[in-house]
């Protein structure tokens, strides 16, 4: 895996925007593969001023989203999806029908998971995949435990991760407990994967990812077997690497 460690959140960011606006424009239909959560939004932000600023240009790409929370409908105000359009899709040319995200209210929830890999097959495979990494090296969400030969289904999140996401809701109780998330071997057929990690909470993640041995316990670690992997991390989320 290419390490790359750069000062803060905002270069995190910076670096990251510039390697999908270069993807973009080396490859018009680019297939992305998008993560939400808070380490992502700089990267967008950057994404849409290279749009806006610079016209880059996404009017051929595609992108199908790593996750989405069961039961909440795609309307509502913490899904990934409203997510996603707030911070990106309604800020760029990515036509509406070319964007996926995972429909978590779906009433038939093994079928859409098929019907999500199906789609990403279809559409070539992903050519670069976005990840930020959960405290307990989860990602997407597919949490410790998680074996390699995984693909879309519905997981149930840990204690940890529904701790974490509790900031984004009123009450913890709000939270879902379920999510639908693209695989470990999803991920794994990406062409290219760039993970983002910033702040001091991710730095034991970080190091057992880059450093530790490759186990499901730490699904982060199992990236070590993809060929093009760039770990782009903030000098605080490097700070337990040796
Ligand atoms: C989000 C996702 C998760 C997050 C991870 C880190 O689509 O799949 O794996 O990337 O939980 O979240 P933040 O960025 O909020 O720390």
């Amino acid at each position: 895996m290419k390490l790359v460690i750069v000062k803060d959140y905002n270069d995190m960011s910076k670096q990251a925007a510039k390697l999908i606006a270069e993807e973009v424009t080396r490859n018009p239909k680019t297939v992305l593969g998008l993560a939400t959560g808070g380490t992502p939004v700089g990267m967008y932000r950057e994404l849409v001023s290279l749009h806006q600023q610079e016209g880059v240009d996404f009017s051929q790409a595609q992108s199908f989203n790593l996750d989405e929370y069961v039961g909440l409908p795609s309307h509502h105000p913490q899904s990934y999806r409203t997510y996603m359009n707030e911070n990106l899709f309604a800020h760029i040319n990515l036509p509406a029908e070319k964007t996926h995200v995972p429909q978590g209210d779906a009433v038939d929830l093994e079928a859409e998971c098929k019907r999500y890999e199906q789609a990403i097959a279809q559409a070539g495979g992903i050519d670069i995949q976005v990840l930020g990494i959960g405290n307990n090296g989860h990602i997407g969400f597919n949490e410790p435990g998680s074996a390699k030969d995984t693909t879309t289904r519905v997981v149930a999140l840990t204690q940890s991760t529904i701790e974490a996401n509790a900031r984004y809701f009123d009450s913890i109780q709000e939270v879902p407990t379920q999510a639908v998330s693209m695989g470990i071997q999803t991920i794994l057929g990406a062409k290219k994967i760039i993970l983002l990690a910033s702040g001091e909470a991710k730095a034991q993640a970080v190091s057992q990812m880059l450093e530790g041995e490759m186990t499901a316990d730490v699904p982060a670690s199992l990236l070590q077997q993809h060929p093009n992997v760039t770990v782009i991390v903030d000098e605080e989320a490097a700070s337990a690497l040796s």
